[in-house]
């Protein structure tokens, strides 16, 4: 089977099993899945229980898809990325992406947890992403490409639609909450950045770095799909503080959870 086709099936699977229109597609990151248990009249379906769709391997990601209700907009949350570093092909991290748009979804919210490489950042922050570096490595694009996708040499010049940038700006607003912007810059991971790679990020003028979000948003402008970024700025980058850990990461994230969802939740409402 073509991964069209199987994605066709997966798709099938999804809407004879309830879901319907989806105002707003996404992608939650480690630590920041709550939103998920907060849907109105959910449907709940394990990755393992969905025909072709790959499991996530994470601790602290659940691997769920969850559609329901969220401040009145109808939602298609996915709760566990898969990422690259885990040892999946840019096909299969980027699959969710294509799967929403066969399920004709035209906004997604991508969220991350990010190391802050600009000096002006403190853990904790929020940052609204307002462009990206894909210093992964490698595209998800590459190979033969299926015009039923999109087309071979997509633009990426709006890779995060300025509107929803505004209305996260608005929100963050409304909230009192002193939003940060910035150009996140995706790595393979999955160790943590250099000392010497982080200062080279901040001269090419990234202002966070993290594993995952690039090859969705790639995939996600390819389709023709308009994305909103947030990242929460968990930790300074390597050399910025002594030493970088996993459990720091998901300590702040604890830490802004409640901020977090409630920008996400201000932002399905304004926008
Ligand atoms: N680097 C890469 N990924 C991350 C970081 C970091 O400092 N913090 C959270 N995710």
């Amino acid at each position: 089977m073509s991964k069209y086709e199987q994605l066709v099936e997966t798709k099938t699977f999804l809407q004879e099993n309830g879901i319907g229109h989806i105002d707003f597609g996404m992608i939650l990151g480690s630590g920041l899945g709550e939103l998920a248990g907060e849907v109105k009249n959910p449907l709940i379906f394990d990755y393992k229980d969905i025909p072709n769709f790959p499991v996530s391997t994470v601790v602290g990601h659940a691997g769920r898809l969850v559609y329901g209700e969220l401040e009145g907009k109808q939602v298609l949350i996915m709760d566990g990325r898969f990422h690259y570093y885990e040892g999946y092909d840019m096909e299969t991290v980027t699959f969710p992406i294509r799967l929403m748009k066969l399920l004709d979804v035209e906004t997604i919210i991508v969220t991350n947890s990010a190391g802050g490489a600009n000096p002006t950042f403190e853990p904790g922050d929020l940052m609204i992403i307002t462009d990206q570096i894909n210093y992964t490595g490698t595209n998800p694009l590459i190979g033969p490409n299926d015009e039923r996708f999109g087309p071979r040499f997509p633009d990426m010049s709006h890779a995060y639609h300025e509107y929803g940038q505004e209305v996260v700006r608005k929100a963050a607003k409304e909230l009192n909450i002193n939003i940060k912007e910035g150009v996140y810059m995706g790595y393979s991971g999955p160790t943590y950045e250099t000392p010497a790679e982080i200062r080279f990020t901040q001269a090419i003028g990234g202002d966070a770095v993290g594993m995952s979000t690039v090859p969705e948003v790639i995939v996600a402008n390819h389709a023709g799909i308009k994305v909103i970024g947030i990242s929460c700025i968990t930790n300074l980058a390597a050399g910025m503080q002594a030493n970088l850990n996993h459990e720091e990461v998901v300590e702040t994230t604890q830490r802004v959870k409640e901020v977090f969802k409630s920008l996400v939740r201000k932002v399905l409402v304004l926008y």
